[in-house]
C-alpha cells in the first residue's frame, strides 16, 4: 500500500491569517502545502502570485505544492520557483508548449507537474512521462473550493494510474477538487497517492485541522 499524502489547499484557509494558517495546518500533518494561484483569465477567479508564496515560505518547511492556474505561465515560473515553490504544477491549456514549460521547471531545479481538467485526456500525458514528476488529476472544473467531486474522473485516474506504472519512473499522482472523507478513498482505490484538500481541512477552524487530516489519510 502507498503511503498517502494530504496536500491542504490553502484557498479555505482565512487569508487574513495565512501565514498563521500554513503553520497550524503543518502541525496538523499536513504532508505538502497546496498553494492555488489563479488569474482571472484562466479560470473565473483571482488568489494570489508570487509575493504571497515567498511571504508565507518561512512558515513551513513542507513541500510548497504550487498549482498554477495562470496563462500564459511560462512568464511567471521563474518568479515562482524563486518565491519557494518545490513542485509547480501547470496546465496545458495555458501555453502553447506545455514539453518546453516543463523543461523550464526543471531548469529551475523544480518538480515539474502536468494538470488535467476533467474534459482535458489522460492521453495528454502520453509524450510528457519521461519528463513530470506529478500528475494531477482535476476532480472539479478549477476556480473555486467547495464544487462536488466529479465521479467521471475516477476512470482518469485509473488510466493515470496505469500509464505512471507503465513508465516505471517515480511520478506523484495527486487528485484535486471535492476530496473528503467519502471520496477520498475512491480516489485513492483508483490510484492516487497525493490528495489535495481545501473545505475538507480547513472545516471547524484550527483546533480541527489534525483530525480533519488524519480522517482523509483513512488512518
Ligand atoms: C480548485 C483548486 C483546488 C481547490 C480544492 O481550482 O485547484 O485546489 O482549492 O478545494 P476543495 O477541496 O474545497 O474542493
Ligand atoms: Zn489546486
Amino acid at each position: 500500500v502507498p503511503s498517502i499524502r494530504i496536500a491542504p489547499s490553502i484557498l479555505s484557509a482565512d487569508f487574513a491569517r495565512l501565514g498563521e494558517e500554513v503553520r497550524a495546518i503543518d502541525e496538523a500533518g499536513a504532508d505538502w502545502i497546496h498553494v492555488d494561484v489563479m488569474d482571472g483569465h484562466f479560470v473565473p477567479n483571482i488568489t494570489i502570485g508570487p509575493m504571497v508564496v515567498k511571504a508565507l515560505r518561512p512558515h513551513s518547511t513542507k513541500t510548497f505544492d504550487v498549482h498554477l492556474m495562470i496563462s500564459p505561465v511560462d512568464p511567471f515560473l521563474d518568479a515562482f520557483a524563486e518565491a519557494g515553490a518545490d513542485v509547480i504544477t501547470v496546465h496545458p491549456e495555458s501555453g502553447p508548449h506545455i514539453h518546453r514549460t516543463i523543461q523550464r521547471i526543471k531548469a529551475l531545479g523544480k518538480k515539474a507537474g502536468v494538470s488535467l481538467n476533467p474534459g482535458t485526456p489522460a492521453k495528454m500525458l502520453d509524450y510528457l512521462m519521461d519528463e513530470i514528476d506529478l500528475a494531477l488529476v482535476m476532480s472539479v472544473n478549477p476556480g473555486f473550493g467547495g464544487q462536488s467531486f466529479i465521479d467521471s474522473q475516477l476512470r482518469k485516474i485509473e488510466a493515470v494510474r496505469r500509464a505512471i506504472d507503465k513508465s516505471g519512473r517515480e511520478i506523484a499522482l495527486e487528485v484535486d477538487g471535492g476530496i473528503d472523507v467519502n471520496t477520498a478513498p475512491r480516489a485513492i482505490a483508483a490510484g492516487a497517492d497525493v490528495l489535495v484538500a481545501g473545505t475538507a481541512t480547513f472545516r471547524g477552524g484550527p483546533t480541527a485541522y489534525a483530525e480533519n487530516i488524519r480522517r482523509l489519510r483513512g488512518s
